[in-house]
């Protein structure tokens, strides 16, 4: 045969190819149409419902319908014998099953997976893309983060950190903002409804409103009104509630940043992640402590208690505290005096015992033992934790301690020990 005849039998071959495919599209043409809006779109794509940074689906696409295929295959997430079980399509039907996705999700997410699947099926089909060498490591198009920050950089574990740094300890403003709190009709009839910011269901309906308010600021945490009006950095019509670098402003400014973190894309590498350090439960109580009679120097200074158990069995004092609280002296009325927060290891016996909102000490052995930052360290230092320098003394309690605000422990200060 000639190279005539040849290259007609093959136009020929071609012909018949597509036309026994009977007008079915070709992979170029359903990526042009279908792959390419997804790709050129301004709008973020469905993964955003769970993953706040580090990944999108554009990420996975580039130009060229040949290159991203291959892309996709070399990456594993293809599935050339059962296209329809290819791993980038369970990524993108990952929020299919998510209680109260959103509408305006399922149907960007429905586009996806039609898009795709079509797409994929029909590149599948296709013996040469089937069969092409392997593309450059370099050319594989990817997301820039890494899986460990893709895991971390999503919305439940925005969650999970709020429940343990600022849920947990809700209840120094549960009585003004919560819609059970006792002084909450009234002050809302004076403030207006957006004093209401806990919210009834729950700790994640609490932070979804809370990211949407004004409350939180992703640009500057350390401004967002959660930690600035009860600090009375910004007036704050309750008053202060709250000194830089105490146990709540730790746990509320550490959910913070994170989140601000998060939402800016600022972790690299798995290196940078917070470290997973177990905090412990904490629950409300009704045992109160007074210290009396306070010198002159700690007036409106941070003060600590932290209360531990005597441990039978190692014949010594707990290492960790089971209660604790720390605020400002009252300087004009020379004391001190609050309820304690319980405090657990997580899945611990107490842990079980403190379940419900309130819990209470048994009977025991216990020692308080008392720090006042004298030197206004933890105003310099949120992070810092009092110690040596900061330690005034502690005392020994047996027995039940009392609860309800009229039965207090009372400590004379003078009686502290050191
Ligand atoms: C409904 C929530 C949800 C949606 C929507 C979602 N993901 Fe995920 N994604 C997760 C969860 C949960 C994990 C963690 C899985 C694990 O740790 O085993 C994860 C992990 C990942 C990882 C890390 C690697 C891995 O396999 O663990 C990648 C990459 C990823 N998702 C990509 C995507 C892409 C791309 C989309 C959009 C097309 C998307 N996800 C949509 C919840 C979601
Ligand atoms: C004794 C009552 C009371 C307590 C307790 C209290 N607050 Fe407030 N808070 C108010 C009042 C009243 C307002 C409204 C006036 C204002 O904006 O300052 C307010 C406003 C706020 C606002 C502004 C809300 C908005 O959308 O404008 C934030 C944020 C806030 N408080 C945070 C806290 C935090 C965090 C705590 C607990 C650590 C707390 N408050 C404890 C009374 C209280």
């Amino acid at each position: 045969m000639s190279v005539r005849i040849l290259a007609a039998f093959a136009a020929f071959a071609a012909l018949v190819g597509a036309a026994s495919a009977a007008g079915d599209p070709k992979p170029a043409e359903i990526f042009e149409k279908r792959i390419m809006p997804i790709f050129k779109s301004p709008n973020p794509s469905s993964c955003t419902q769970c993953h706040l940074a580090g990944v999108d689906l554009k990420n996975y696409i580039l130009p060229s319908h040949e290159k991203t295929f291959l892309s996709l295959r070399d990456q594993g997430l293809i599935d050339l014998d059962k296209p329809e079980d290819s791993k980038i399509l369970r990524l993108i039907n990952m929020g299919e099953s998510t209680k109260g996705a959103q509408l305006i999700n399922e149907k960007v997410r429905k586009l996806e997976v039609e898009a795709f699947t079509e797409w994929i099926k029909a590149s599948c089909a296709d013996p040469a893309l089937r069969s092409a060498p392997k593309l450059a490591a370099a050319d594989l198009a990817q997301p820039k983060r890494p899986n460990e920050v893709i895991r971390h950089a999503r919305i439940d574990k925005v969650v999970e950190s709020f429940e343990k740094n600022v849920w947990s300890q809700r209840f120094r403003c549960f009585g003004c903002h919560s819609p059970e709190g006792s002084q909450n009709a009234k002050l809302a009839k004076e403030n207006g409804e957006e004093m209401t910011w806990i919210r009834r269901e729950g700790a994640e309906a609490t932070m979804n409103y809370l990211l949407t308010s004004r409350i939180v600021n992703p640009k500057a945490p350390d401004k967002s009104l959660l930690v600035a009006k009860p600090t009375n950095q910004v007036k704050h019509g309750g008053g202060q509630k709250m000194i830089v670098g105490d146990m709540a402003y730790k746990g509320f400014r550490a959910w913070l940043e994170e989140y601000a973190k998060t939402v800016n894309d600022k972790y690299a590498s798995a290196n940078d992640l917070p470290k997973e350090t177990p905090r412990p439960l904490t629950c409300g109580s009704e045992h109160w402590v007074k210290i009396a009679n306070t010198p002159p120097a700690w007036a409106d200074r941070l003060l600590q208690v932290t209360v531990f158990a005597w441990d039978a069995q190692k014949k010594a004092w707990e290492t960790e505290p089971c209660a604790m609280n720390d605020r400002p002296v009252f300087g004009k009325g020379k004391l001190w005096q609050h309820d304690l927060v319980l405090l657990a290891a997580p899945d611990s016996p107490r842990a079980q015992a403190f379940r419900g909102n309130k819990a209470s000490l048994p009977a025991g052995r216990y020692l308080v033992r008392v720090h006042v930052d004298l030197q206004g360290r933890l105003a310099a230092d949120w992070k810092a934790a009092l110690g040596k320098a900061e330690y005034v003394g502690e005392k020994e309690i047996e027995g039940r301690l009392p609860e309800g605000y009229g039965s207090m422990t009372v400590i004379e200060a003078g009686s502290l020990k050191r």
